[in-house]
């Protein structure tokens, strides 16, 4: 495991991005921004008052927060050209200047702000915010990456044993976001998931299978229908990409069952990318892997946002936070690529 958490911090380190963490006051989000000033990995941007960020950086002795931008939304010279722009932005929805200046002493929106007008690259937050709280601002105001509408969340998931994906290490999604994806968005999040497993995980040669309770027809239903679409869809969107199903999750991992149910196919048995029908099956699957079965889960990594917005669960440690700045920079660096 900490190959791959070392090997965040060096991509990041080889390209220093801009991260907002808009959860100025939050003692991990601190300890962890410390720690990454120290090592050099981003140039952050707190958001909050400067008095009281530097007097908890006191309080639990941090050496680095001098090396931070910290800004203080309520008092920003930039407030106003926010609020003008958020507002015009939001025109279509109804969204009033009044209503805009609201937004933006909120530092989720503030942030997303900044990253919209080109002064930062990613943002990170969630160790005190849902995740609908995190997400909503990126959705409104960064938006999706070119030819992408449905944003998403994948897991990397690293397994007590080597059996399964690449040593171990599996990609899934969506764990984090659409509730309920239609077969194109479902399409859409096996793209965006072989994609992190290749750019951020490390898989060399992503093999996506989408799940299911069926195998190759073995039952019927309209909700295994649509597995059936997605991936005939997902094949359009990206020839590139190795992809098969519906398949159950023992044939899509396990080798034996794989060749029984699935003849012939590539993924069957192989698979190290899983693509859940619905967010209700992937946000349960994910956790019991975790608890159950001891496998150490990174993330969820938000993809399919124009610039990445990043969700922290509110239980994260100081570490979580530390390599999930990493991740941000590793994805500031890709999206970039893409024009
Ligand atoms: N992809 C792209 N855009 C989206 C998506 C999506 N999946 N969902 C909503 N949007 C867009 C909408 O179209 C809308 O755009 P517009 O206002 O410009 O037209 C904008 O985002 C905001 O939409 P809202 O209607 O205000 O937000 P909504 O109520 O649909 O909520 C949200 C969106 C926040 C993503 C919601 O679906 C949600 O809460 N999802 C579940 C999050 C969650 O709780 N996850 C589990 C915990 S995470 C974990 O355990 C790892």
């Amino acid at each position: 495991m900490l190959d791959l958490l070392n090997e965040f911090v060096t991509r990041a380190k080889a390209d220093r991005q801009r991260i907002v963490l808009p959860e100025g006051t939050e003692e991990r989000t601190l300890q962890a921004a410390d720690k990454a000033l120290a090592e050099g990995i981003a140039d952050l941007i707190i958001l909050g008052k400067r008095d009281e960020i530097m007097a908890l950086g006191r309080k639990y002795n941090l050496k680095n927060l001098e090396k931070a931008t910290i800004i203080d939304p309520e008092t920003s010279e930039k407030k106003e050209q926010y609020a003008q722009s958020f507002c015009e932005l939001r025109k279509k929805k109804g969204m009033t200047i009044e209503e805009a200046r609201r937004k933006m002493l909120d530092p989720l929106y503030f942030g997303c702000m900044i990253i919209k007008s080109g002064d930062a690259d990613g943002q990170l937050a969630g160790a005190r915010n849902a995740t609908s709280n995190v997400l909503r601002p990126a959705l409104q105001i960064i938006k999706t990456s070119p030819g992408v509408t449905c944003v998403s969340g994948a897991m990397m998931l690293l397994a007590k044993t080597k059996e399964y994906g690449q040593d171990g290490l599996l990609v899934v999604a969506d764990v984090a976001v659409t509730p309920v994806p239609d077969a194109h968005q479902l399409a859409e999040i096996a793209v965006c998931t072989a994609r992190t497993a290749h750019d951020i995980a490390g898989i060399k040669e992503p093999k996506v299978a989408m799940l299911s309770f069926s195998t190759k027809g073995s039952a019927s239903h309209d909700v295994v229908d649509k597995v059936v679409e997605a991936t005939k869809l997902a094949k359009e969107i990206a020839s590139d990409i190795q992809i098969d199903g519906e398949l159950q999750a023992d044939a899509a991992l396990v080798p034996s069952v794989g060749a029984s149910k699935a003849p012939g196919s590539l993924i069957a048995g192989h698979a190290n990318v899983l693509v859940f029908p619905c967010l209700e099956v992937g946000n349960i699957a994910y956790k019991l892997v975790q608890r159950l079965g001891g496998a150490t889960a990174i993330g969820p990594v938000l993809q399919g946002i124009a610039r990445p917005v990043n969700d922290l669960s509110r239980g994260c440690s100081t570490d979580d936070i530390f390599y999930m700045i990493a991740v941000t920079c590793d994805q500031a660096i890709n999206a970039k690529k893409i024009k």
